[in-house]
């Protein structure tokens, strides 16, 4: 997992260290240094492990999303708002549904938010330079995310954004 993290807080961290930043994460760079002593030195990533951070009112928590035990730590007697920004390429097809439908199974209503990539961007990904870098690589794309609703008969697909069409912040 921690090889999925590192380009991003990488990115993070060097969009932190412009004159005006766009994100302007200021521990991003903290925490590049603590996973990779040899961060300044530019070289490669850690062993060290990470998990997604899940956060709800007042029951913050960390954990591995295929392992689903973490849904016995959240509230259920509530609607969820589940909001994963670059996670579910680096999980199987597999793994994504069951996470899905067990997640639409446990609350009583709710709201899904998350990012896919296209078949030919997980298909292509092992030589995707960036990814290369940190030996990460996706493992399952959509080309119809609307689909995904097909999946339980509680799920129903809202909209979809294509990153194409999200608008650019443009630096100077
Ligand atoms: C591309 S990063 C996205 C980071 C996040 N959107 C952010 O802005 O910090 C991918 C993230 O997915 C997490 N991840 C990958 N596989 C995971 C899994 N099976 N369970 C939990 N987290 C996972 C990694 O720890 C990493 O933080």
């Amino acid at each position: 997992m921690q090889k999925t993290l590192m380009p991003v807080l990488k990115a993070k961290a060097l969009d932190n260290r412009l004159p005006d930043p766009i994100l302007g994460d200021r521990y991003a760079e903290r925490v590049m240094r603590r996973l990779d002593p040899g961060y300044d030195r530019g070289r490669g990533a850690t062993q060290l492990g990470l998990v997604a951070v899940i956060r709800s009112l007042g029951h913050d928590t960390w954990a591995c999303v295929t392992d689903l035990a973490w849904l016995d730590r959240i509230p259920r007697d509530r609607p969820l708002l589940l909001i994963a920004e670059g996670l579910v390429p680096y999980l199987t097809e597999a793994d994504v549904r069951r996470l899905l439908t067990t997640v639409v199974d446990a609350f009583p209503s709710g709201q899904l938010q998350f990012d896919t990539v296209p078949v030919w961007a997980w298909r292509t990904s092992r030589w995707d330079p960036t990814l290369r870098r940190y030996d990460a690589q996706f493992h399952c794309g959509f080309d119809d995310p609307a689909a995904l609703a097909r999946w339980h008969p509680r799920l129903e697909f809202l909209d979809e954004n294509r990153a194409v069409q999200v608008p650019t912040t443009e630096v100077v």
